[in-house]
């Protein structure tokens, strides 16, 4: 039985009590966030999946506007992608917006507009794992439904002492199978928000505030004196860094040129200045390469800025050269020129907005 390692974990556990001080902990505790004024499911999957790998204080600004933006699900169906992209910029992980607008858009052709409460249906929507699905389902709709992300898994490492790596995938499903377990049938919806909010505010990574936890008398780490040491979690390997050189160029109208990225891969439809890997193109050839691509005839500049960003898997190494059209015409579908003013519409990843600020 795959369930023999949950019951064992969780056999120690005063089920009633543990639930009984973690909900009164947050229904007397609880910070005051946007996305916890109604259970409009729409905003919940919203909050959700704008917490996904972003802290609560980056997300507070961006939920309040995007749903201004997007009061209701069928406001979002019916945006264009790029004003979805452009409501997102800066948030980073942009399949999670693309992703999000794919998945409401399937809601209002398949359910009525209205997020299914019904756990495969709302589970094989675009971007709703296991996870973000658990959310929905315990705060939306009260539905006992485990949703266990790294916070929570931090939070039960230490309560039930799991000393196994919660990096990978068959620990977090022992995780949900001990959830399952321990949850409140009553007040799912406290009982998974209260986990949530312990691994924000109490159960923190590093020092965490056993004195002032609500349910330290549950706690097999706290009594065990481990809590430092918990959770097990493996390194992911290192980012590889790729070094570009990216082109801010020019007309004589004192447009630039910008490009859409492919609709694949890497922040996918969103725009930038050209840019090509120091490995293909060297800079002495820079030229004949714009040339090729864009078929202008451009002059670069050979003073450079740096910019570095690191993304969750790789970093990018950017010089950044000024050029100018000397002539030719746009022979990109994929580029146009747009004046400083204009550039403000478009969605561009942060490393291009940074750019962006040096122009104004
Ligand atoms: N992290 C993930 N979901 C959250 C929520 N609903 N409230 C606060 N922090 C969270």
């Amino acid at each position: 039985m795959p369930n023999d390692q949950a019951n064992k974990l969780v056999e120690n556990v005063k089920i009633e009590q543990f639930q009984n001080d973690l909900i009164h902990w947050f229904e007397k505790e609880q910070r005051i966030l946007p996305w916890r004024k109604d259970k409009d499911p729409y905003k919940v999957w919203v909050s959700e999946i704008m917490l996904q790998q972003t802290k609560v204080d980056t997300v507070i600004p961006y939920f309040k506007q995007f749903i201004e933006k997007f009061p209701t699900l069928s406001d979002l169906a019916d945006a264009e992608e790029q004003e979805v992209l452009k409501a997102w910029e800066g948030l980073g992980y942009y399949s999670r917006a693309r992703n999000l607008q794919n998945a409401v858009r399937e809601v209002v052709t398949s359910y009525n507009s209205k997020v299914p409460s019904e756990t495969k249906q709302l589970g094989s929507l675009k971007g709703v794992g296991p996870y973000t699905k658990g959310a929905i389902l315990s705060i939306a709709y009260d539905i006992p439904e485990p949703a266990v992300d790294g916070n929570v898994m931090r939070v039960l490492s230490r309560i039930l002492l799991i000393d196994e790596d919660i990096a990978k995938q068959s620990v977090r499903n022992l995780f949900e199978q001990c959830v399952s377990q321990i949850i409140s049938k009553d007040n799912p919806s406290a009982f998974n928000q209260g986990l949530m909010e312990l691994g924000a505010v109490i159960c923190t990574p590093r020092t965490p505030n056993c004195l002032l936890c609500p349910v330290q008398e549950h706690c097999q780490a706290y009594e065990a004196g481990r809590q430092d040491q918990l959770p097990v979690k493996s390194k992911k390997k290192k980012q590889k860094t790729i070094p570009y050189h990216v082109f801010v160029i020019k007309d004589s109208n004192g447009n630039f040129l910008i490009e859409k990225r492919s609709e694949k891969g890497l922040l996918a439809n969103m725009w930038q200045f050209p840019m090509a890997p120091l490995d293909e193109v060297d800079l002495e050839h820079s030229e004949e390469w714009l040339e090729q691509i864009y078929g202008l005839k451009v002059n670069v500049n050979r003073n450079s800025n740096k910019i570095k960003h690191v993304f969750s898997h790789i970093i990018w190494q950017l010089d950044v050269y000024d050029a100018s059209v000397v002539r030719g015409e746009l022979s990109n579908s994929d580029a146009v020129f747009v004046s400083l003013e204009k550039l403000e519409e478009y969605p561009f990843p942060v490393p291009h907005q940074k750019i962006l600020k040096h122009l104004r």
